[in-house]
């Protein structure tokens, strides 16, 4: 029997199309090895998002080359959006690669394997959905699902739209067949994933469109779905009833990540995200107003092309007035083929550096602040397994999508309820509440 070793890079669709990539590899018959030196099938699932994605695959990639010269049997394949945007100079730059296909193609990798091709083959269609392949779940009781592939947005910083293509739904009907599926097989909480779920269905035909408010509703109404989480909203298409149904659906989860990006509306103008400051502010009111309880995450870019002091000023200014339970936060990079790239006024590296130092200080310090909320309180925790600092004790998560390292019996997959003893900006503390029988 063959057997393969999988890095997977990027986001949570990466993480998605690998559990595809095993379940398809499995179902042919290979294995997985834990060490990838041990493996015959060496594969990456890879990211381009920023420079840094790019210099960490080197390393992983000068490794495979080595491996790959000492034993010339062993394949190498590259999948994901870094294979997707190299598509004319992959193997041109990395001989040693065997096969090379994007994010919509993964499918043929078992085209690859199954035929007699001794030549280097490359697949970079955008066709087909990795939804629709065998999965291998990393966690029984946690599923990702795929409701749209692609991006029709024009961020001018952003390599997704080039790297996924078009944007494409999946039918309502397909999506709950698969999440009652993943239900039969145990799971509780499923996580929608597309690069812009919220304008989810407006390409499907007539008879079959919907809206993703809809949507929500159909996945909460599956028996034994006990949580519903989704990603990437885009706060241009983030409507009151996607709110609402935060506040009344059972299963959904009160968190919503609504990247920012940039507080200044002449940034958000060049970044092409089609929203401004106001509007971005008027979402969270709405959120705030009809989920009083919800967390808020975000993204937020710091120095992209142009950028003043005083334009930094207005992301600070957004959050401190939004109180963000969580922010992600990146010094803009340019990558090939986008517009902004070719921007002038690209903000030199000293002043991003004291930008980001004091946008992490205000992000910390106020997500410190908001988790204080939660103590003193009995909170629902889904086990996810052992903590990871003290295999002790145990780790979940609540529904506002903080982690809670606790003491307790529980197994993973359970969900129990958690009191509450302390909080960090990133963690929380507490002890299970055995239930009296
Ligand atoms: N489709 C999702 C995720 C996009 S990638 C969305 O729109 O929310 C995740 C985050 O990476 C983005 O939200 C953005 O903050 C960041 N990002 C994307 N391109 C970047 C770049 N060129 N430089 C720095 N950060 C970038
Ligand atoms: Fe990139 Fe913008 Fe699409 Fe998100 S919405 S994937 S940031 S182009
Ligand atoms: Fe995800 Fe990276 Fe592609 S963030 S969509 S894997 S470029």
């Amino acid at each position: 029997m063959s057997s393969y070793h999988l890095t997977t890079f990027g986001c949570q669709m990466n993480e998605h199309d690998s559990e595809r990539m095993k379940g398809m590899l499995e179902a042919l018959g290979y294995r997985e090895s834990p060490q990838r030196d041990g493996a015959d099938l060496i594969l990456f699932n890879t990211c381009s998002i920023r420079e840094k994605a790019d210099t960490r695959l080197a390393g992983h990639l000068g490794e495979a080359s080595r491996l790959k010269s000492e034993d010339p049997t062993r394949v190498v394949g590259v999948g994901g959006c870094w294979s997707q945007s190299m598509k004319e100079r992959v193997f041109q730059e990395f001989p040693f690669v065997d096969v090379a296909f994007g994010p919509g193609q993964v499918h043929k990798l078992a085209e690859f394997l199954t035929s007699d091709s001794i030549g280097a083959q490359g697949y970079f269609e955008f066709e087909g959905f990795t939804g629709h392949l065998p999965a291998r779940r990393e966690r029984r009781f946690q599923g990702w699902v795929q409701i749209s592939v692609g991006c029709n947005c024009v961020c001018s910083y952003c390599i997704v739209p080039s790297t996924r293509g078009r944007e494409v739904s999946r039918p309502a009907a397909e999506l709950v067949a698969e999440v009652e599926r993943q239900a039969a097989e145990g799971v509780r909480e499923v996580t929608l994933l597309g690069q812009n779920v919220n304008s989810w269905g407006r390409d499907l035909r007539t008879g079959e469109k919907a809206t993703f408010a809809e949507l929500l509703g159909m996945v909460d109404a599956v028996e034994g779905i006990e949580r519903v989480r989704y990603t990437s909203p885009h706060p241009k298409d983030m409507r009151e009833d996607v709110i609402r149904a935060h506040a009344e659906l059972a299963s959904l989860c009160e968190h919503i990540h609504l990247p920012l990006q940039a507080g200044s509306s002449r940034v958000l103008k060049a970044m092409k995200r089609t929203y401004d400051r106001e509007r971005y502010l008027d979402r969270v009111a709405m959120i705030r107003e009809m989920v009083p309880d919800c967390a808020i995450s975000t993204d937020i870019i710091v120095g992209f092309p142009g950028e003043t002091d005083a334009e930094f000023e207005e992301t600070m200014e957004v959050v401190e007035q939004v109180r963000y339970d969580s922010a992600f936060t990146f010094n803009y990079s340019p990558r090939r083929g986008t517009a902004a790239a070719g921007l002038d006024g690209q903000v030199p590296h000293e002043a991003k550096r004291e930008r980001m130092g004091r946008l992490v200080d205000a992000v910390q310090r106020i997500s410190t602040e908001r988790a204080q909320r939660f103590v003193g309180r009995s909170m629902d925790v889904l086990v996810e397994g052992p903590s990871r600092t003290d295999p002790s004790r145990l780790r979940g998560r609540i529904r506002h999508n903080k982690t809670v390292n606790f003491t307790g019996l529980a197994r993973p997959g359970e969900i129990v309820d958690v009191e509450i003893a302390a909080a960090t900006s990133t963690t929380l503390a507490g002890e299970e509440q055995l239930r009296v029988a």
